[in-house]
């Protein structure tokens, strides 16, 4: 079968570097590879497999020629050229927020849902990069017993904003060792240096934040289990790389922690680090450049009936994001879903 021709749609920001990263490190098929961006960066060359490949202007029409965008941009962009893209026969995976909850978009983490790929009408969507861990964690739970319902602590890191929101966390850490003051926040509402911010996305009627109704309406639609009750607080931590979550669940049946314990061994994606006698548990230190969520602290709840609690660390650019709607595209190619 012949090889795809791809674009990337947003190749410079923090999600596409990694894209660029996973495509050649997952030896991804290629017939050829189309970087785009803002009007900023056209001209400007990124390296891929050796060769140095030039950014182009984000057009509407640049997707005739295309089999397979992955867009990771804007939600403008998203809505824009998803569409564009999907109306010239050009299969797209979008990372935004745009299409997530749209029926007709198959919203896919292929360890839990890899079939929904074969329902594409054109655009698939991942998740969140704070859902999707939490959505493997409950699949993988249950294979013992049905979660009810989720209460989510998250501590997410800057980039899961984008690339600006480093720089900003770095120039405001630099400029206190320094002694001095940083410029005025752009990205965030108050300084993110040695702060946290429990505030991400905007706000809703009931209080919650945006990124919070994310993770109940997302896992859900993966899950397939519209009754699951999810109720986060996400906030946002001067970490660089990885989010982190604190989980109690809830089951509809006793569950053990050894049970716990083995169905998350067992599971593609998920790896165990639950030695806490030895200080041995997961930190995004740990398990930033990795693809695999990974979980501690197993241990039988003490506030719940039948619950669990647990902390799951998992890398947003890439399990979160890029590794992801990469292994969509697989799912993809495998099903011949891309041609036209
Ligand atoms: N960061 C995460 O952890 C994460 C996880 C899951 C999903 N996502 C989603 O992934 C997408 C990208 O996020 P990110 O963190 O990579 O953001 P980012 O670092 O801010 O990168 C944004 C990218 O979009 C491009 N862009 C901005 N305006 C544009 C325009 N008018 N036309 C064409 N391209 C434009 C930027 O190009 P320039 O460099 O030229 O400005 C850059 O390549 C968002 O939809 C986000 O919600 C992010």
């Amino acid at each position: 079968m012949a090889h795809p021709r791809v674009a990337i749609v947003g190749a410079t920001g923090a999600v596409g570097a990694i894209a660029l990263d996973v495509l050649a490190q997952r030896n991804f098929p290629l017939a050829s590879l189309r970087l785009t961006a803002s009007p900023r960066s056209v001209g400007k060359r990124l390296p891929f497999n050796g060769e140095q490949i030039a950014v182009e202007a984000t057009q509407p029409g640049l997707f005739a020629d295309c089999d397979i965008a992955f867009i990771s941009a804007t939600d403008a962009i998203s809505r824009d050229i998803g569409a564009a893209a999907r109306a010239q026969g050009c299969v797209v995976v979008d990372d935004s927020g745009v299409w997530r909850m749209d029926a007709e978009v198959p919203l896919v983490v292929p360890e839990i849902n890899a079939g929904a790929v074969a329902e594409h009408k054109g655009i698939l969507s991942i998740p969140n990069c704070a859902t999707t861990p939490v959505a493997m964690v409950l699949d993988a739970l249950r294979q013992v017993a049905r979660p009810r319902r989720v209460i989510a602590a998250t501590y997410q890191s800057v980039t899961g904003t984008g690339a600006a929101a480093l720089t900003e966390l770095e120039e405001q850490v630099q400029a206190s060792a320094a002694g001095g003051d940083a410029p005025p926040p752009e990205q965030y509402p108050h300084p993110i240096a040695f702060n946290l911010l429990p505030h991400i996305g905007s706000l809703q009627d009931n209080g919650y934040y945006s990124e919070e109704t994310k993770m109940l309406n997302e896992a859900r639609k993966i899950l397939d289990d519209p009754d699951l009750a999810v109720s986060a607080t996400c906030v946002r931590v001067p970490v660089r790389l990885c989010h982190s979550t604190a989980l109690n669940i809830e089951f509809d049946a006793p569950i053990g922690a050894q049970q716990a314990r083995a169905a998350l061994r067992g599971y593609a994606g998920v790896t165990v680090v639950d030695e806490p006698a030895n200080a041995g548990y997961p930190m995004p230190i740990d398990c930033a450049g990795r693809d695999d969520v990974f979980v501690g602290r197993i241990r039988e709840d003490t506030a719940l009936p039948n619950g669990i609690a647990l902390w799951a660390v998992c890398d947003n650019l890439r399990k979160g994001a890029a590794t992801n709607a990469v292994q969509i595209a697989e799912e993809v190619i495998a099903r011949g879903a891309w041609l036209r």
